[in-house]
């Protein structure tokens, strides 16, 4: 039980609640109380602050670009690269897995990011941007800053540019990177029996790198091996062949590796925080630096943007050898007139060979990447167009839908971003309390059960993940593949078909998600709960594909576990007494859902605090092997019911419910229309029209 109050403080973000005038109009008097899981207070208030003038940062960013620090002077004249990487490194730890990483909480300036083998000297990074940072203040957040920097150092540096959806909002800790590892966390919830052959959830093939090792698999230079580990660990990131080929050959058009000696980089900040990375190289800086040990720039213009890394690829045989660095990599064949193409040396002073990593000379051992290695090659436009999307997505993928972009540099909505129809004006939506009287009119005559209203609508909202705002019931993706095959929707098909008279009715003007999240509120409030805030206008997707990644962990079944379901209420944002509320409302009433049977409470009509007296109080036994059953009584339950009577945080809240009625009511109320807004990031701004 250690671990469960450490993942209780996993410390996501909460969903925002937007403003709506439907939630403003009411009155809220429910009880506020101390929240149990650390979901708040671990963002600092940029969120809170006008965005800085991000025309006059981008201008300070290309200021320091061009200067050297004698503590860290800038390779070529230009700290672009190095903050190309930088930002490829804060936003590259994104995984679809669970939308956990990005560079949204600007973590890569705590543990355990911070100290990760693959930041090293990035340190030094993001103490160079530090006066930036100092200079603007709270309009303008780290994880922004480090994102715009290497966004800036790509045009400077003369490549392409689609735009930059700026309002990252910092984390006060790292603990939201707890579970990417190395760290206790991530060995529950995403071990790795072989580091250096991680598979998902986990992003990258080795904890504490980005993706791959460069050296190849295990370190060994096997370029053909590296291959698939650089399609699987780049696939665990939503990128796809061409994306990935881009980014890797775009990233690498720029700057060198840094491995003057074998001695290596010195201590990371976990280990020494006064003097990180202080190299052990002669000076340890500039030409003597050590940070990844290999040595060498990809192209002979490193501060220039060129497809000439895909040319070289092609142009040259390559040859493994051991580096000065002491690892190894890859060399243009010494061959009879073939000389091999030198760049500048770091310093201005002389020249150096260009190199390639065990991880780039992959991508002309695998057919298909062949196939876009010779495109790029060919095509400088093609190359162009691809890595300016891909770049773009990389560094605003964990931010979520197009409508949490602030600034005056966001592109058109993007794929990636799974755009919703724009939110209807007010004018245009029905009269929702009209609506809400069909509803009730429809469960008084029984065409539909409260308990198949409210669990489609949970079903719906709780799919939502605070963790790249991904999900949500906004765009009623429900109705859709994957989500609509899910276990946990088998019976919402028929409860859809009940609401068709009501969509009917309301026609164009009401939109499914609406109706969806409408009809759970209004059923609670049915049976028996606190009247609830409603707040319209969400629109409907033409596809599900937004639910690609959001496959529910905790389904009922006995394999619900404990450490998973914890991680999940921390991916919802909601704290452990949101939950238990929402959890205990829904399963008050009804039977339990498909080929389960019984109820879970003796009135299966009524939201009260009896369910929560029952799990802590009935002797339940596993039952039919697949759910549980109160001895002597006609009382069922799941897994996932026994669970909130097995973890403390969880137990504790229900045993509050189970004492108090009212107080449940209370919270429950909050609860539910937190996670039904939990995506409505549509109207901030808008609230005028409502
Ligand atoms: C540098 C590996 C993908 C941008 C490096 C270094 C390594 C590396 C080992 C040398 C660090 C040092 O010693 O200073 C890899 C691997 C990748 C990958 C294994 C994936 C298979 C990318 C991507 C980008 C990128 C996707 C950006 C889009 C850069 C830049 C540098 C760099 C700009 C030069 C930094 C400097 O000059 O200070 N990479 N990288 N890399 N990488 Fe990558």
């Amino acid at each position: 039980m250690k671990f469960l109050s450490a993942a209780l403080l996993l410390g996501l973000a909460t969903p925002a609640l937007s403003s709506c005038p439907y939630l403003a109009s009411l009155s809220d008097d429910s009880p506020q109380r101390q929240l149990t899981l650390k979901t708040e207070n671990t963002k600092s208030r940029t969120e809170q602050v006008e965005l800085a003038d991000l025309q006059a940062v981008k201008k300070d960013i290309v200021e320091l670009l061009h200067s050297s620090d004698p503590k860290w002077p800038s390779d070529y004249d230009n700290y672009g690269p190095f903050f190309v990487r930088l930002a490829w490194h804060c936003t590259g730890s994104y995984r679809t897995s669970d939308g956990r990483g990005g560079c949204d909480g600007g973590r890569q300036r705590f543990d355990p990011e911070r100290s990760w083998d693959d930041n090293t000297n990035l340190d030094k990074a993001r103490s160079l941007l530090a006066p930036i940072k100092e200079k603007y203040g709270l309009s303008l957040s780290w994880g922004d800053l480090f994102v715009l920097a290497g966004t800036t150092a790509i045009e400077d540096m003369g490549g392409p540019v689609l735009g930059f959806c700026a309002g990252r909002e910092d984390d006060d800790d790292g603990s939201a990177s707890l579970p990417l590892g190395p760290t206790a966390e991530q060995e529950i919830l995403a071990p790795c029996e072989t580091n250096g052959e991680c598979e998902e959830p986990l992003g990258s093939t080795t904890v504490g790198l980005i993706y791959v090792n460069p050296e190849g698999p295990m370190g060994q230079p096997d370029a053909d091996r590296s291959a698939p580990q650089v399609r699987d660990t780049f696939e665990r990131m939503a990128m796809n062949d061409t994306e990935t080929v881009a980014l890797i050959g775009g990233g690498h058009a720029f700057g060198k590796t840094h491995g003057a000696c074998p001695s290596g980089p010195g201590l990371p900040p976990n280990e020494d925080e006064e003097n990180p990375w202080s190299g052990e190289c002669g000076s340890g800086v500039g030409v003597d630096a050590f940070t990844s040990g290999f040595e060498g720039p990809w192209t002979t213009q490193p501060t220039q943007w060129d497809n000439e890394y895909f040319q070289s690829l092609l142009n040259y045989k390559w040859d493994s050898w051991i580096g000065p660095g002491g690892h190894n990599q890859w060399q243009v064949r010494k061959e009879q007139n073939v000389t091999a193409p030198s760049g500048p040396a770091a310093d201005g002073d002389g020249s150096q060979d260009i190199m390639m990593l065990t991880s780039d000379i992959s991508l002309t051992r695998d057919p298909a990447y062949l196939k876009i290695v010779k495109e790029y090659a060919s095509s400088l436009s093609s190359f162009e167009n691809q890595f300016s999307h891909a770049w773009y997505k990389l560094t605003s993928r964990d931010m979520g839908p197009v409508t949490r972009c602030k600034g005056s540099m966001v592109p058109p909505a993007q794929e990636f971003q799974y755009p919703l129809p724009p939110t209807p004006p007010s004018s245009s939506l029905p009269d929702f309390s009209k609506v809400r009287a069909s509803l009730a009119n429809l469960l008084s005559s029984n065409a539909v059960s409260a308990s198949s209203l409210t669990t489609l609508a949970w079903n719906c909202a709780s799919t939502f993940r605070s963790t790249d705002y991904l999900g949500g019931c906004n765009g009623a993706r429900i109705l859709f593949s994957p989500g609509k095959d899910w276990s946990i929707n088998s019976d919402s098909e028929d409860t859809l078909k009940a609401l068709q008279s009501i969509k009917d009715t309301y026609g164009e003007s009401l939109s499914w998600s609406d109706l969806i999240v409408l009809a759970g509120t209004v059923a609670l409030e049915f049976s028996g709960a606190d009247k609830m805030r409603f707040c319209g206008g969400r629109t409907d997707a033409s596809d599900g594909l937004g639910w690609s990644y959001l496959t529910p962990k905790i389904t009922g079944s006995l394999s619900d576990d404990s450490n998973i379901l914890i991680d999940e209420i921390s991916k919802l944002g909601l704290t452990a007494g949101e939950y238990v509320a929402i959890l205990g409302a829904v399963h008050s009433l009804g039977d339990l859902p498909g080929d389960y049977v019984g109820q879970w409470t003796s009135d299966p009509f009524t939201v009260d605090n009896e369910y929560f007296k029952n799990i802590l109080d009935l002797p339940f036994t596993l039952y039919e092997n697949r759910q549980y059953k109160a001895e002597g009584e006609e009382i069922y339950a799941l897994k996932t019911d026994m669970l909130i009577r097995e973890i403390p945080e969880l137990s504790s809240k229900a045993y509050d419910y189970a004492a108090d009625e009212d107080y449940f009511k209370g919270e429950l109320k909050n609860a539910w229309v937190k996670i039904m807004n939990a995506d409505r990031f549509d109207i901030e701004g808008r609230e005028e029209e409502y």
